[in-house]
Formats: C-alpha cells, sequence, structure tokens
C-alpha cells in the first residue's frame, strides 16, 4: 500500500516547508518537494494542503489501568490508546508496575498481559519500582539488556506504596548510571507531604482542596533538588522530574541544566491550563476531578508563565500528559469525607497535541517547539528515534495531518477516554486533529475512527539519545 500526502506544510524540529510524504507500507521513503509528486503513482492520496503534517504525538506518560487507591485507572488499554488515536497520538510509553514485595519480571509480564493485543497504536513500557533492593537492582540490568525498558521511575512521595528511601534512590541512580537507564522521578516529599494531610483531617479539612493545599510547591522544590544531588552524587545519573508543577522546582531543573548536568523534566498540560483555583470554585465534592500529584498550582502565582517559558527555553524537555484517569462516581467518590482517599490522577490522553498547540495560536510556542515538545524530543529522550518521532525517510509513517483553521472543544460529550467527567470541560482550542497516520495505516479521519484493537506493537527502547 503506498500513500502520498499532499501539498502540506511538514513540520519538524528544525523548521517547516511545504512538501509531499510518500508512504510505503509502514514506512516513510521520501519527503519532496511538490513539483516532483505528479510523476508518482500511489495507491491512495491525502489531501494536506492549507495543513500541518507533523510526527505523530508520543505521549511518554501514560497510566492506563494503574492500580491506585483501591480502584485501577478507568481507560483500559483498549480504550485509552483509542482516545489517543483521536487526539493525534500514535505512540505512548505506559509505566509497568512492579508493587512492593513483586518480582520486577513477574510486574512486567503482568502489564505485557494486560496490553498485548489491545492497543490501538504501538505502545512501550518504563518500569515502576515499588521497592529498590538487590533483586531489583540486577532486574533493572537485565531489563534494559534484553527487555527493551531503559527507564525507571522511583517515587520521593507516597510512603508505604510505591516510596523509595534516599538509600534506594541512591542505589538505582548508581545502577542506572552503569547501564545507560533514566531514572524517572516523582519529586515530592511525601513524609513531610503526610504530616500535612495528618494535621488537615484533624482539623475537619476533608474536602478536595486540602489535596492541593497540602502539598506544597516548597515540598516539590526541595524533593526535585534532593533528587538532582542524589543524581550528581550517582556519577550525573540521567535524570528525569516527572510532572513538574511549581516555578520553584524548575529553578532547580534550571540551574542543574545550566551546570551542563544530566538533568531533565517534563510538564503536563493540566499544568499549564488548568489551577487551584479551578478546584476551588467547584461547587461540593466536584473538586475531586482535579485531584493529581503533584497538584495544580494557584493562578496567583507566576507557575503557569514560568512553565510556558521553560518550554520555549529547553528547561522543560516534554509535554506529557500523566493520563491517569479516575471516574468520579465509585473511583474519585472513594474520597468523600476524606481527601487524601480519592485517587490521584486527570485524563487527558487524548487532549495533549490540541493543548499545547494552543500555545502556538497563543503566541508562547514556535511550531517547531510544538513538534519537539510532544514528538521528537519524547522519542530521542526514550530511546525511540528516529524510527519515531520525526516525519523523514526510513521512519515509521505515524504522521497527522492538522488543521489549524478547525477548532476543537474538549468535554464529556465527545471525548473518548473512559470518564464520566473531563478535567478541561469548555476548553476551547483553535486547532484540529484531521487524519492520524498509524504506521501507513490511516486510523482518523475526520472524526471518524478506522483503526482496530490489536494492531498496536511493542516497541523496545534503546537508551536515551541525551546519554552522556
Ligand atoms: O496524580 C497522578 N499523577 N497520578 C498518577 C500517578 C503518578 O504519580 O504519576
Ligand atoms: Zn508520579
Ligand atoms: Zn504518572
Amino acid at each position: 500500500m503506498s500513500l502520498l500526502v499532499k501539498g502540506g506544510t511538514v513540520v519538524g524540529p528544525t523548521g517547516t516547508r511545504v512538501a509531499d510524504v510518500l508512504i510505503e507500507g509502514e514506512k516513510i521513503v521520501a519527503v519532496l518537494d511538490p513539483s516532483f509528486s505528479p510523476t508518482i503513482t500511489v495507491d491512495e492520496v491525502l489531501d494536506a494542503s492549507g495543513k500541518y503534517v507533523i510526527p505523530g504525538g508520543i505521549d511518554a506518560h501514560t497510566h492506563m489501568e494503574l492500580p491506585f487507591g483501591g480502584t485501577a485507572a478507568s481507560d483500559t488499554f483498549d480504550t485509552g490508546t483509542r482516545a489517543a488515536a483521536y487526539g493525534g497520538t500514535t505512540t505512548i510509553i505506559d509505566f509497568a508496575v512492579q508493587r512492593t514485595g513483586e518480582v520486577v519480571q513477574d510486574g512486567l509480564a503482568a502489564w505485557h498481559a494486560k496490553a498485548e493485543g489491545e492497543c490501538h497504536i504501538d505502545y512501550a513500557f518504563h518500569m515502576i519500582l515499588g521497592g529498590v533492593d538487590a533483586d531489583a537492582l540486577k532486574a533493572m540490568d537485565q531489563l534494559v539488556a534484553d527487555e527493551g525498558i531503559t527507564s525507571f521511575k522511583l517515587f520521593m512521595a507516597y510512603p508505604g506504596v510505591f516510596y523509595s528511601d534516599d538509600g534506594q534512590i541512591l542505589r538505582a541512580m548508581q545502577t542506572a548510571r552503569e547501564n545507560g537507564a533514566m531514572i524517572m522521578m516523582h519529586a515530592e516529599n511525601g513524609i513531610a507531604i503526610d504530616v500535612l494531610v495528618q494535621q488537615a483531617l484533624a482539623k475537619g479539612q476533608t474536602d478536595p482542596i486540602y489535596h492541593g493545599i497540602t502539598r506544597p510547591a516548597a515540598l516539590e522544590a526541595e524533593a526535585t533538588n534532593r533528587a538532582i544531588a542524589l543524581a550528581e552524587v550517582a556519577q550525573d545519573c540521567p535524570l528525569y522530574i516527572v510532572h513538574l508543577s511549581a516555578s520553584q522546582a524548575l529553578e532547580k531543573v534550571a540551574e542543574a541544566r545550566h551546570a551542563g548536568r544530566n538533568v531533565f523534566a517534563e510538564t503536563c498540560p493540566q499544568y499549564l491550563y488548568l489551577t487551584l483555583e479551578d478546584q476551588l470554585g467547584a461547587p461540593g465534592f466536584e473538586g475531586a476531578k482535579w485531584v493529581c500529584s503533584t497538584p495544580l498550582r494557584s493562578k496567583h502565582e507566576p507557575h503557569q508563565r514560568d512553565l510556558w517559558k521553560g518550554l520555549r527555553n529547553n528547561e522543560l524537555a516534554i509535554v506529557s500528559t500523566d493520563h491517569c484517569p479516575f471516574c468520579m462516581k465509585d473511583q474519585k467518590e472513594l474520597g468523600l469525607g476524606d481527601f487524601s482517599k480519592i485517587p490521584n490522577g486527570i485524563g487527558g490522553v487524548e487532549h495533549r497535541v490540541d493543548l499545547v498547540f494552543q500555545g502556538v495560536v497563543d503566541g508562547k510556542l514556535s511550531l517547531e517547539r510544538w513538534v519537539e515538545t510532544i514528538a521528537t524530543t519524547p522519542a530521542r529522550m526514550f530511546g525511540l528515534y528516529p524510527q519515531k518521532g520525526i516525519v523523514q525517510p526510513g521512519s515509521d509513517a505515524d504522521l497527522v495531518i492538522y488543521d489549524p483553521n478547525g477548532t476543537t472543544r474538549i468535554g464529556v460529550e465527545t471525548h473518548h477516554m473512559n470518564m464520566d467527567h473531563s478535567a478541561y470541560e469548555g476548553v476551547e482550542i483553535k486547532g484540529r486533529v484531521g487524519t492520524v497516520v498509524s504506521r501507513g495505516e490511516v486510523i482518523v479521519a475526520d472524526g471518524n475512527y478506522h483503526g482496530r484493537k490489536g494492531r498496536g506493537k511493542f516497541l523496545k527502547r534503546g537508551l536515551s539519545s541525551y546519554l552522556m
């Protein structure tokens, strides 16, 4: 099957140009000056004139079916990857979980069993380490060498669940420095947060808003700084701070990066668009929709301005969703009367490409930086480049024809995620995902779905291109 994507403006990390993209089977075979293409015969032509042609989005942070607080994230690999496709994402990197006390490889096998035969788009895994001991350290080596898992997430938060202490973190970082893996860090001081949570509950402060109030920016910045220091002690182990939300944490990352350190960070659309005040203004228990960790920050502080600036100047490398959806009914409701029991997470895998494009419309980001933060850098950061993340000959034919003149209105009535609400209800984007091509196959066109469950392939990843 051959396909010609004709007349679009191809956007890459280094620039834009009007070009035709020739696809044979699953691969891009040429990016052509339009004057050459009339001589080519193909099976199908997709008209992209007036549109952007970008690499398929790569969401480097999702949690399909993540067990959390006595329930599990409401999107399966089937529903979540289909929704991702609708939103122009053609690859996800999900987090496989080693529960505390579990053999790492058993946790990985369980994740493969959840995903295999279910995914609509290609997928890869990071590994959450729920317990760092001698066996887990050996398992890290094995996963890097044999399984294509080259990044490991540790938690400085959630004592008693996923939490690692500083000694465990240092050991994992030393192992990663040796085998080339990336350490991904949930950087919040969970011990201090737990004290604040207990104090709030003792005062009868049980509403969802106290989730954010008991997770102050200072404790995100402290943990970020500590993670950076531990990585330095581990011979500059590559460190990636996940879901960064606060200006104070960004300052720590910026300082390390300016010093030439192997430190990277992502933020998420919820921190770029939503605030603590959205939660405050919500009636009754509705604020639970916005409970996530790190939490939403106040609009009266300069977090959002600083995060956009960080994205512009590469202090922040990537926008991922941290897609971790829970329905209000029977899930978020577990925290009625006690905010600490609300499962943490916001769903947004379908909206990332659009929400970051709105930053282009608003003059906060260049077109090139849009593509870089949603596709090219995730591919490079997590060992998928150049198979993914770029429109160039030899790469997988994963691309999105994006209409800058379209409109997207986000809401529970129209989204495809398995959620009974939307954290972005009513948000309007000037731009729209038109056609989505995954390995040469049109899976979304004009809002209609043509993909199928099970067509997504597991991707074994290499080491990060940013490794020094
Ligand atoms: O609130 C969040 N972020 N839930 C998902 C788990 C995590 O820490 O990433
Ligand atoms: Zn986290
Ligand atoms: Zn997460």
